[in-house]
Order: structure tokens, then C-alpha cells, then sequence
């Protein structure tokens, strides 16, 4: 098995809708996957996947059994909160634990993929996957503006200094205009290239600003699972890793 850790220094830059669609991406091509939500105080992946459970999971002999949605396997912390509101009020020692057994105490069965949705930066939460999982990849994910890019440099160190194998996409690039179908570079252009160039790693490609990737996360179906343009580029992404792990 394969664990692709995604992950960035930056907030609100689609490291879930990555994650989710990386997931449903590599299933749609028939590999066996697992998806785990390694953030714990903002969990993003039930509500992605449109998955309402709360307060807890089957247990199947000693080990939690994943939900699974559309073939994927899905751990979140999401599903073990009384309700949806609840805050996580853990420091770093209680997170380490958590992470410890969702990652060992889980019925994943034979697995060619698991890919891990961390929360932004490098803190507690990151250092225990590393640590505990030892993800042979990182996909790093940016918007093409600086002030991003700054942040998210941290996060390519991150993953060079624990040896993984790491990719750089780029989200929220050119948006398509619907009307006079000139693309509008809202947040910049070529920012996740250029950072990989600079830190000697592989760039992916560039994930167009759409409405349809909002549209359906709201939904809780990846786009992958739909026919559109974005798809198609996903899709050449997908590719473009397979060809280099
Ligand atoms: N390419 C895109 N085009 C349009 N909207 C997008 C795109 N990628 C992500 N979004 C939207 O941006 C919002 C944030 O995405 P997401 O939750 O995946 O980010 P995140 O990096 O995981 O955030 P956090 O740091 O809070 O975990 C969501 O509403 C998502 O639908
Ligand atoms: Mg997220």
C-alpha cells in the first residue's frame, strides 16, 4: 500500500477537495483505497462525501470498520463526535493518540492506496502521520499567489526533510468565464510551477477555479465522479502521479 499524504501550509486552498477526489480519482481507475481525515478540529471529508454519521463506527473483531462510500474506505474523526457541532478541545499528546489508532486500529483490509486529508500547516496533527505512517508521498497543494506560496513552502520542506516523494499541485488557478469564455487569472498565474522549480520537486498541474468543484463538495459527490472539463484535467493529474510513483 501507498499513502499519499495531502497537504499544504495554507488554509482554504482545496487540500480536502484534492484529497477527496485524489481518492475517488485512484478508485475510479479500479485501485483499492482508503480515505483518512487527519483534521481533527475542521474535518472536511463527511461533509464532502455527504456522509451524515456521527457518534461512532461497527466495530469488526478488534477494528474499526471504515464506512464505504462508492468502494472508497472512509475514516474521518468526524464520525466519532456526539454531533457535528462538537469542538475538539485535545492538545498535541491526545491528537497523537487519536491519529495512533485510526491509523492502527482500522479494518482497511488490502489496500493499493490510502490517502491522508491533513489540516493546514505542519503542526501537530502532520508531525503524528509522519511519524506514525511514514507516507511515502506528498502532494502538495497551492494557489498560484505569493502570499500563499510563502506558507506553503514550509510544507514542501516538510515533506523533503521526512523523505517523501513530493508533487506540488496548483488549485484555484484561471477561471473560465461562462459568457465570454476568456479565462481570468483571479489569484495569479503559474505560482505552484514556479515553487516546485524552486525546491527541485514535480509539478502536477493547475486545477481551474470552478464553480462545479464548489458545487458539488456542497453536494457530496467529487467531481471526478462527473464528466466536465475539471474532471479531465483531475484525471491528467492522477496520471501524471501514477507515472511517477
Ligand atoms: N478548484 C476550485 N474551484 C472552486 N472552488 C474550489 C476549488 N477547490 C476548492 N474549492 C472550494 O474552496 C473551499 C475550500 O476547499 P477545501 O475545504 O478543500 O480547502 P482546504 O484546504 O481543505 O481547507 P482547510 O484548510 O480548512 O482544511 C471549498 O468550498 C471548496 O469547494
Ligand atoms: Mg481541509
Amino acid at each position: 500500500m501507498k499513502k499519499i499524504i495531502v497537504m499544504s501550509g495554507k488554509g482554504g486552498v482545496g487540500k480536502s477537495t484534492v484529497a477527496v477526489n485524489l481518492a475517488f480519482a485512484l478508485a475510479k481507475k479500479g485501485y483499492k483505497v482508503g480515505l483518512l481525515d487527519a483534521d481533527i478540529h475542521g474535518p472536511s471529508i463527511p461533509k464532502l462525501l455527504g456522509i451524515d454519521k456521527v457518534g461512532g463506527l461497527e466495530v469488526e473483531g478488534d477494528k474499526l470498520k471504515p464506512l464505504e462510500i462508492n468502494g472508497v474506505k472512509v475514516i474521518s474523526i468526524g464520525f466519532f463526535l456526539p454531533s457535528k457541532d462538537t469542538p475538539v478541545v485535545w492538545r498535541g499528546p491526545m491528537k497523537h493518540k487519536f491519529i495512533e489508532q485510526i491509523t492502527k486500529d482500522v479494518s482497511w483490509g488490502d489496500l493499493d492506496f490510502l490517502v491522508i486529508d491533513c489540516p493546514p500547516g505542519t503542526g501537530d496533527e502532520v508531525i503524528s502521520i509522519a511519524q506514525l505512517l511514514d507516507p511515502e508521498i506528498a502532494v502538495i497543494v497551492t494557489t498560484p499567489q505569493t502570499v500563499a506560496l510563502e506558507d506553503v513552502t514550509k510544507a514542501v520542506n516538510f515533506a523533503k526533510k521526512s523523505n517523501m516523494k513530493t508533487f506540488v499541485i496548483e488549485n484555484m488557478s484561471g477561471f473560465r468565464c461562462p459568457h465570454c469564455g476568456k479565462v481570468v487569472y483571479i489569484f495569479g498565474k503559474g505560482g505552484g510551477e514556479t515553487l516546485a522549480k524552486n525546491y527541485g520537486v514535480k509539478f502536477l498541474g493547475s486545477i481551474p477555479l470552478d464553480e462545479k468543484v464548489v458545487e458539488s463538495g456542497e453536494r457530496g459527490n467529487p467531481f471526478v465522479r462527473e464528466e466536465n472539463e475539471t474532471t479531465k484535467v483531475f484525471m491528467e493529474i492522477v496520471d501524471k502521479l501514477l507515472k511517477e510513483i
